[in-house]
């Protein structure tokens, strides 16, 4: 395990990157429907889960490409802990993954054909594109991250290890949110691509992420439970409403003097570590 590594900006100098290893098992007692025993719940965050192998090694490679721009020290090895991290988190969702595909979901097959979009996508577009697009989704995941972790009662409501997963995601997310973004000013720092890649990333995230929920909704065999579906929408849009608190924060990447490092969540980032990382906090 490596040791913290300090932010090089100032406004972040509090955050550090840490490298945990994990190894999750999600037993024969885990449940299909491993989010509140809710289908709608389980389909949206296991859409995600179906990209992020493939998804976080792209990252990996677009920050890496930019590595011979990059002088600052604290600044490597903060890039060095974010590989770090972002390596465990895909050894740990291809097991995830698999649990999936036990359960009857169709997740390693999705897995492949985001595999194989990413690649043409990676070929087609400028090593600058890439980058830009890895700081748009690492943005997508850092919100999303933070208020999972602002509401702990709704990791509550997973199976506990599925919990542990999401929880140790979400943490590491919010600790190395600044990276790729830090990396895109030194190395490329072209605004106008920074936020014509994130519109187009945005409409292309909604779209893959809807249609990937609603297939794996249908292979739950349980689409059309009205209760559940409406507790599961509440649980998005009404109250906690986490894509509903998602959305001012999405916006704050179109200010000119955004940097990730101004989402504030500190405190309940400690508290999850403090809940859920034990040791390895
Ligand atoms: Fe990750
Ligand atoms: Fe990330």
């Amino acid at each position: 395990m490596s040791a913290p590594v300090p932010s090089p900006t100032k406004s972040a100098a509090r955050e550090t990157i840490k490298v945990r290893r994990m190894d999750f098992e999600f037993s024969d007692s885990t449940p299909s429907c491993w989010f509140d025993d809710n289908p709608l719940l389980t389909s949206i965050l296991s859409a995600l889960a179906v990209s992020f192998p493939p998804g976080e090694r792209y990252f990996i490679a677009s920050v890496r490409h930019f590595l011979d721009r990059v002088d600052d020290p604290l600044l490597l090895n903060q890039v060095k802990a974010f590989v770090g991290q972002e390596a465990n988190h895909t050894k740990e969702h291809i097991a995830f993954n698999k649990f999936l595909d036990s359960r009857g979901f169709p997740a390693s097959a999705m897995e492949k054909w985001v595999a194989d979009r990413v690649g043409e996508l990676q070929q087609a577009s400028t090593p600058e594109a890439n980058l830009a697009r890895t700081a748009a989704l690492e943005h997508f995941t850092a919100i999303l991250a933070s208020v999972l972790l602002e509401h702990p009662e709704v990791a509550e409501r997973m199976s506990p290890e599925a919990a542990r997963l999401w929880v140790w995601h979400a943490i590491e997310e919010v600790e190395h949110r600044s990276v790729a973004f830090d990396v895109y000013k030194i190395a490329v720092d072209d605004e106008q691509l920074r936020i014509q890649v994130m519109l187009k990333t945005t409409v292309i995230f909604i779209l893959v992420n809807a249609v990937r929920t609603a297939m794996l909704l249908r292979a739950t065999g349980r689409p059309w439970e009205l209760m559940s579906t409406l507790k599961a929408l509440n649980v998005m849009w009404g109250k906690p409403g986490l894509f509903r608190k998602v959305v001012p924060r999405y916006l704050e990447y179109f200010r000119k003097d955004f940097h990730p490092s101004q989402l504030e969540c500190d405190e309940h980032v400690e508290a999850a570590k403090q809940r859920y990382l034990g040791a390895l906090a």
